[in-house]
């Protein structure tokens, strides 16, 4: 286990699926823990305070980013919805906590990207950390977004960020295509404490994939993040497919990085 590397992290998302999967994992590397959330945070420990707030709101970001070292932010808009609801969350508020962490010293920031900045990718095509980023929703441009400030706040402001580009994070596969995709609680509980851990990140982008046979990754540009996945889908095969239907061979699901998400319809048509 690591010395506390930090005196405060601020973990947003915290009432989410993974904010509340990481939360239990953050004390090992801060003294004290924020958490905030627009929905409630239950079971308060002593070592934590949560504070309720809005990503769009500038000025609760500023206060909420007062006295912190790190974020591990996880809050946010999860998949593709209505354009204003994806703009509040991860375009307006991604700008807000940015602000808030340049104003008040926030030395590092972890986050959750995704598999849709790159979701256009045919499976055919292994993504590293730098190919081009091809989005496949207005969730996934808003990714890519997330992911120009975090290069900008670095290049400007000296603010460290990792851009986690998260495939599949679910207690188990849920589908056929998440036995290539999936990232499992444990990979993704060690992959964002070695974000936190690292010495040196400045921007980093890294895939976050489980140990799943074929995988579609390759992340040796990020390698000083140390991350080594130890789950692997495998172990789900007999169950997934024999309770998920054999893919349409004409279906861009399968065919592509990203997806249903390839294939779906506008949200708000
Ligand atoms: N679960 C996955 O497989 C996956 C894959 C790729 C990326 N991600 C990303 O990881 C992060 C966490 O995902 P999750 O699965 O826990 O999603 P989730 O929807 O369970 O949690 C997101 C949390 O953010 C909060 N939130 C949303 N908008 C907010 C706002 N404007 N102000 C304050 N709080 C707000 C929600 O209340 C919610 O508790 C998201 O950014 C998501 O895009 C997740």
């Amino acid at each position: 286990m690591p010395e506390k590397k930090y005196h405060r992290l601020l973990l947003t998302g915290a009432a989410g699926a993974l904010g509340s999967e990481l939360r239990p994992l953050v004390p090992d590397y801060a003294e004290k823990i924020r958490l905030n959330d627009r929905d409630p945070v239950k079971d308060c420990q002593s070592h934590e305070e949560f504070i309720a707030a809005d990503l769009g709101d500038m000025e609760a970001m500023c206060a909420l980013t007062k006295d912190v070292d790190a974020v591990v932010h996880m809050g946010g808009q999860s998949r593709e919805g209505a354009w204003a609801d994806v703009l509040n969350s991860n375009i307006v508020g991604m700008y807000n906590l940015y602000e808030g962490c340049r104003k008040n010293g926030v030395k590092r920031v972890i986050w959750a990207s995704s598999v849709h900045t790159i979701g256009f990718y045919p499976r055919t095509e292994i993504v590293n950390p730098q190919s081009p980023t091809r989005p496949d929703s207005n969730y996934g441009v808003s990714k890519v977004y997330g992911e120009a400030v975090a290069q900008y706040y670095w290049d400007k402001y000296g603010i460290e960020s990792v851009s986690v580009r998260i495939y599949s994070c679910f207690p188990e596969p849920l589908d056929r295509r998440q036995l290539t995709t999936w990232l499992s609680y444990n990979d993704l509980r060690h992959l964002i404490g070695q974000c936190l851990w690292a010495p040196s990140v400045r921007h980093t982008i890294i895939y976050g994939v489980s140990n799943n046979p074929a995988v579609l990754i390759d992340n040796r540009l990020a390698a000083h993040i140390g991350f080594h996945p130890q789950d692997t889908s495998e172990i789900y095969r007999a169950k997934v497919e024999s309770n998920s239907p054999e893919p349409d061979p004409k279906s861009d699901v399968l065919g592509r990085h990203g997806g249903q998400f390839t294939v779906d319809q506008h949200f708000d048509d």
